[in-house]
């Protein structure tokens, strides 16, 4: 990354706040600042990255070898291709900044790429890009990953994009989502730096939104509570996630 980009990114002050090397000094100074208004993000983060980590894993055991990435951000720091290294992976943002990043970082990697694509449209990702990466994606079950993406789309919007991203795949297909919940509103002054397009949802409010897909067992649960590999982490319960079938 050679130019220094004239705006902070949430992708590049996750990876500041997981110790990667793709962020720059407007990302920190954001992070900073929000840490500032809210407490220190590094754990919480690292908590929300283990909950990917295992929900990829839990998926990979349950077949699914093809990982189709939304809001995928720095693809780094445990992310999907690393978690579940056999496997495929299709990773996508909507940022064309944070896409030629991912793609440098990912360059000569076989199995995964990184294209453009907007959640909100999931049938306008690339049908080319979708092939060549997930050759399979039309015939066999396809892992969705859907993370630190919800809070920017309204209800309408989020809904929609679930109920698209359901017909997109074949039956056996899995989502694993997450979502910021109200915790940070007990932080007005953090939660005004996220701007007015921010979207926290209560479990129940998230669970409606999901449509046709059907929540496993598991339920919407805090991240650090979601199938954990020990004593789950002292974190605050900022975001809660699952997976659910199609
Ligand atoms: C908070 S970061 C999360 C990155 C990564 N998923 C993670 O969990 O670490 C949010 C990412 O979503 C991307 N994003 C926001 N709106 C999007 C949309 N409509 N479609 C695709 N990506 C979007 C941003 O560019 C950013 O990279």
């Amino acid at each position: 990354m050679t130019t220094e980009p004239q705006a902070p990114s949430t992708a590049r002050m996750i990876d500041y706040w997981l110790g990667g090397n793709r962020h720059h000094p407007i990302d920190v100074a954001a992070a900073q600042a929000f840490e500032g208004a809210y407490g220190p993000c590094a754990e919480i983060f690292r908590s929300l990255r283990a909950f990917s980590g295992r929900a990829a894993r839990q998926l990979a055991a349950e077949g699914v070898d093809q990982f189709l990435v939304f809001g995928a951000g720095i693809p780094a720091q445990g992310n999907v291709h690393e978690t579940v290294p056999d496997a495929r992976v299709l990773y996508t943002d909507v940022d064309p900044e944070i896409v030629a990043a991912g793609r440098e970082l990912l360059a000569g990697r076989p199995g995964v790429d990184y294209v453009l694509g907007d959640a909100a449209n999931p049938r306008g990702i690339d049908p080319a890009a979708l092939d060549r990466a997930l050759p399979d994606h039309a015939t066999r079950p396809v892992g969705l990953i859907f993370l630190g993406l919800a809070a920017f789309l309204d209800d309408a919007t989020l809904a929609r994009a679930l109920d698209e991203m359901y017909d997109l795949v074949p039956a056996g297909s899995r989502l694993a989502f997450d979502f910021d919940a109200m915790e940070l509103s007990a932080y007005p002054e953090a939660l005004a730096m996220m701007g007015p397009g921010f979207h926290m949802r209560e479990p129940a409010d998230f669970g409606k939104l999901l449509g046709r897909w059907q929540l496993t067992a598991d339920g919407i649960v805090p991240v650090a509570d979601w199938r954990p590999d020990g004593t789950p982490e002292q974190v605050p319960d900022a975001f809660w996630g699952g997976i659910a079938i199609k």
